[in-house]
């Protein structure tokens, strides 16, 4: 192969843009190096120190909240629609997730900080035989719901505990606004420990330090 001159200007040229970009690069990467180290190390990347872990709009509502099924999870009732008349009050499959910094100090100390945000997802029954048997089996999200405890926000709740319904059915609602004490945390009051029912949470149950 003859090497013209034209071909040689052009791979001249090319080389002088591949050097151009690898010094861009470079430049790019010591920037991002940068930006890293301003970052807390024990903090993951989407999750800056100041970020809560829910969202509340100016008027008061509760944005939906995102990232939860990465969260501690720590049970799984379930009050399937044809036990409940064909239609539960919660259907069907309830997921409960915790906070990670709530479930950090409930593993220390047994008790729901100021804070604490619950998630209780709700699945519907997919199918009811599986190559394992029959059951219930997991079908789709279909609702979301959640509490939280916090002293200053929900100072006039029982126990500082709030209760907000994203619905039963997709799209669920962008925002919600807190149910009335008598809907929600009435029966939570009453018939759960401490607001929350750890006895049907056996992650919780676990969690907890042992008594001496
Ligand atoms: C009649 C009683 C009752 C009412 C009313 C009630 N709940 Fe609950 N809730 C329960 C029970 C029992 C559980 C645990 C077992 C389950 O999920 O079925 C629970 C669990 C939850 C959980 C998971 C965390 C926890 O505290 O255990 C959330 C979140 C929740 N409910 C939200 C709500 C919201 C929001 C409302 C009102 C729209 C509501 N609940 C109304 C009985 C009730």
């Amino acid at each position: 192969m003859i090497v013209s001159s034209r071909m040689w200007a052009g791979s001249a040229l090319s080389a002088a843009g591949v050097l151009a970009l690898g010094v861009f690069l470079w430049q790019a990467g010591r920037h991002a190096d940068v930006a890293a180290a301003d970052k807390p190390a024990d903090k993951p990347a989407d999750k800056p120190a100041d970020k809560p872990v829910v969202e509340f709009s100016d008027d008061g509502k509760m944005k939906q909240p995102t990232g939860y099924r990465k969260w501690p999870f720590v049970g799984t009732p379930v009050t399937p629609n044809d036990m409940n008349g064909g239609d539960a009050p919660f259907p069907e499959f309830h997921i409960v997730y915790m906070d990670p910094d709530s479930f950090a100090h409930y593993e220390k100390t047994g008790e729901y900080r100021d804070g604490t945000v619950l998630i209780k997802e709700l699945t519907s029954v997919g199918t009811k035989e599986a190559t394992s048997g029959k059951g219930y089996f997991m079908g789709e999200y279909i609702g979301l719901e959640v509490s939280m405890k916090d002293a200053k926000r929900f100072k006039d709740e029982p126990g500082n505990w709030a209760y907000f319904s994203f619905g039963h059915k997709y799209p669920l609602k962008e925002s919600a606004v807190m149910s009335p004490a008598a809907s929600c945390n009435a029966c939570h009051e009453k018939n759960a420990k401490d607001f929350v029912f750890s006895q049907y949470y056996p992650v919780l149950r676990a969690a907890a330090p042992k008594k001496k």
